[in-house]
């Protein structure tokens, strides 16, 4: 079992998360993780929102014991752990993200030369500021009551209301334009998610759409079953089998 001693940097409020550094050895690639050591009964999933040579960045809940640790300090860390998100060269990326799952992509906006991002919000004030974002990404915001941007949920086809526009179409053309999809939203929005994907894409490549399922993975390794996640193919380990789930051939309901 692969542990790995890194070195917290800082913390800082970054609105609504707090963004906490790292320095280490072998830092998570996109997707993948760490279960780290802060004192707690249980050691807890860090992924990634940046990595560089040095170490990585995270994404961190205000008053997470993280913020509250001195520079300096030592954390130890489990992993890298469990299968990433798998781009494979593709030039044209899309990225779509309820606002509450959306730091594990982050590493990925600029991984393409060309990336669109779709973030999904309840309201207005739940989306993140464009200008935290870089300026090459094409970025579609969406609101649940259409406070701003199309209007969702992402899979609703219903008629929108007038001055309002849903915002299916518009995602339709995103997946038929992008050579690899990934995905971070809800579990149980998948099985939708991945029948808008096969109407875009009648015949997907292995890989085409990636899900980030985020469950509570006490272990890492497959040992304590609590990531059991349901699949077509059965349940599967989410920290050895995922966390990154080729989405069509493991929830999608029709093949
Ligand atoms: S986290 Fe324990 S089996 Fe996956």
């Amino acid at each position: 079992m692969k542990t790995q001693d890194a070195v917290f940097r800082q913390a800082y409020p970054a609105p609504p998360y707090w963004v906490a550094r790292f320095d280490v050895a072998h830092p998570p690639g996109p997707g993948a993780f760490v279960l780290a050591d802060f004192g707690g009964p249980l050691r807890e999933p860090l992924f990634p929102a940046t990595i560089d040579a040095n170490g990585f960045t995270v994404m961190l809940p205000p008053r997470h014991p993280a913020t509250r640790l001195l520079p300096g300090t030592t954390v130890n860390m489990l992993g890298p752990l469990g299968q990433g998100f798998r781009l494979g060269g593709a030039t044209r990326l899309l990225l779509v993200a309820e606002t509450a799952c959306l730091p594990p992509l982050l590493p990925l906006l600029e991984a393409a030369p060309a990336v669109a991002l779709v973030i999904e919000a309840p309201t207005r004030a739940q989306l993140p500021p464009p200008d935290r974002l870089p300026p090459t990404v094409e970025l579609t915001l969406v609101t649940r009551d259409g406070s701003a941007g199309y209007l969702g949920p992402l899979e609703s086809q219903d008629p929108a209301p007038a001055n309002l526009q849903r915002v299916m179409p518009h995602l339709v053309e995103l997946i038929a334009w992008a050579e690899c999809a990934c995905f971070a939203c809800a579990n149980d929005r998948y099985p939708a998610l991945a029948t808008i994907v096969r109407a875009a894409r009648i015949q997907p490549p292995p890989d085409f759409a990636q899900a980030l399922v985020q469950v509570p993975m006490p272990c890492g390794v497959g040992a304590c079953e609590v990531c059991r996640t349901p699949t077509r193919a059965g349940e599967k380990h989410a920290c050895i089998d995922g966390p990154v789930f080729d989405m069509a051939r493991n929830f999608a309901l029709t093949l």
